[in-house]
């Protein structure tokens, strides 16, 4: 395993009794043991096809390879239209290994398409989309685990109107992409009608927990990038979940301290990445935990109302805006960092002998100066007697961050198995689209209107 897990400072030793103490891992043996069975007896089953992944047959990859290397070497850009799942996957691991500045590169450099994810259907910035990109040269991935998505499919239906306008019917099938569940949704019905190219979602593969199947795999494979050596590091990771011993298992290990802190009323989960590489992981990480954790009854049927929210932070930019709430707000957050060993790029704080001023700055490196305030920020956390956890990665590369991904949808299935509720469902999203559907007239969707128009009216409280 190459990630690092550092947990000394969610512990009694080091914050006092604000901490977690070390004898709640024998106190807590049975729970423990039990959630770690639920997650391991499913591994591969229902809802937990996603434990699998790592593990898919190669073949399988290498036409992927093939054929989305294709559409990388013809692609000018790549656009992702998608949702949830369906697009914070593919955003935070293209953000993490691409150029910073990936699209704003001369096309000789960048080596790869330009990369658009489209999450939203704010019509503005589908509109600045297409003023950016060039029809002709613009190849589309259409997402979406369900087919039935209406931000989605709207943008398809935007796109694929121009792109037939633009280029004709058939060369315009040609630049389209379908990520979905074969066999099942309007998507699919209408992909394999236009015979466009189509990848599946397996049935047990739930949005979030979709990145390393090919609602990921298909875009960093037209990126050029390692797939096979991202699904190394996730079946590293997968490996090293299978350990029962709590203290040898970096998952089962904090989803258990993030629960015995749930108990403890920090019902806020901070993910503090110090790179701007991980950045988008901490919206990766925020969906994971907050739509499989926030659960209204247990699986009991207990109403428990249960989850931690997550909220996301960058180093060493929130320093400058949250550490201050996290250092002396409320005792209700726990805060992970992310931390990376060796960054991509070394920059030397020059040392002129003129201006004179900062000479205690001038020969360090940037390298030194993140990870010193990093530590400096560690530090302040548990002066106040914070709890932090530090995971940290030697460098950000395909291994890595495959490794990183598994962690995080293991902690989550953990954590999720010693609540007691299912992490996999999300009623509370689906009752969303279900009001979309009904609000635009969709056919089937009447009973869910008048039950709109049957709920308290807003009355006088309103401003403007
Ligand atoms: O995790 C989830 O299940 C959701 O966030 C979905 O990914 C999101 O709602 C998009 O759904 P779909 O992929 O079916 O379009």
């Amino acid at each position: 395993m190459n990630l690092k897990f550092d947990y000394n400072n969610m512990m009694t030793d080091a914050i006092g009794d604000k901490g977690v103490c070390s004898c709640v891992f024998e106190k807590e043996a049975d729970s423990i043991a039990k959630a770690f069975k639920t997650v391991m007896d499913n591994r591969g089953k229902g809802w937990q096809e996603w434990c699998d992944l790592p593990f898919v047959n190669e073949d399988y990859l290498d036409e992927m390879i093939s054929y989305c290397g294709e559409v990388g070497k013809k692609a000018d850009s790549f656009v992702l239209f998608g949702i949830g799942g369906s697009a914070l996957g593919p955003l935070s691991v293209a953000t993490a290994l691409l150029h910073l500045h990936h699209n704003e590169l001369p096309k000789e450099k960048r080596k790869a398409p330009k990369l658009y994810v489209e999450d939203n259907v704010d019509p503005e910035r589908m509109k600045a989309l297409l003023d950016v990109i060039d029809l002709k040269t613009a190849y589309f991935n259409v997402v979406t685990k369900s087919g039935e998505t209406s931000e989605t499919l709207s943008q398809f239906l935007i796109l694929y109107s121009l792109l037939k306008k633009e280029l004709g019917k058939e060369e315009a099938k040609k630049h389209i992409i379908v990520t979905t569940t074969i066999g099942k949704g309007t998507l699919y019905n209408t992909a394999v009608k236009e015979g466009f190219k189509i990848y599946g979602v397996g049935a047990g593969v739930g949005g979030r927990f979709s990145v390393l199947c090919p609602v990921g795999l298909v875009p960093f494979a037209v990126l050029g990038l390692d797939i096979k050596a991202m699904l190394k590091g996730a079946a590293e990771l997968s490996r090293v979940s299978a350990e029962s011993d709590v203290r040898k298992n970096p998952a089962l290990l904090s989803a258990f301290l993030q629960c015995e802190y749930m108990k403890k009323g920090c019902n806020i989960s901070v993910l503090m990445p110090y790179a701007d590489s991980l950045k988008y992981m901490a919206d990766f990480y925020c969906q994971l935990w907050a739509e499989s954790l926030g659960k209204a009854v247990d699986l009991d049927g207990k109403t428990v109302n249960a989850g931690q929210t997550p909220a996301k932070a960058l180093g060493v930019t929130d320093q400058h805006s949250q550490v201050q709430l996290y250092t002396e707000g409320p005792f209700d957050k726990v805060v992970t960092f992310l931390a990376v060993e060796n960054y991509r790029d070394k920059v030397v704080i020059a040392d002129d002998k003129e201006p004179e001023m900062c000479d205690f700055l001038k020969g360090h490196t940037l390298n030194e100066l993140i990870n010193a305030e990093r530590k400096a920020t560690e530090f302040a956390l548990k002066k106040a007697k914070r709890a932090n956890f530090t995971v940290t990665l030697p460098e950000v590369n395909e291994e890595t961050i495959g490794e990183l991904l598994m962690y995080f949808m293991y902690e989550t299935a953990f954590a999720g198995a010693l609540l007691n509720i299912d992490a996999f469902n999300q009623p509370g999203v689906e009752e969303g689209k279900k009001a979309t559907f009904a609000m635009l007239g969709r056919k089937g969707y009447e009973a869910k209107m008048e039950e709109i128009n049957a709920s308290p009216k807003k009355s006088e409280y309103t401003i403007g």
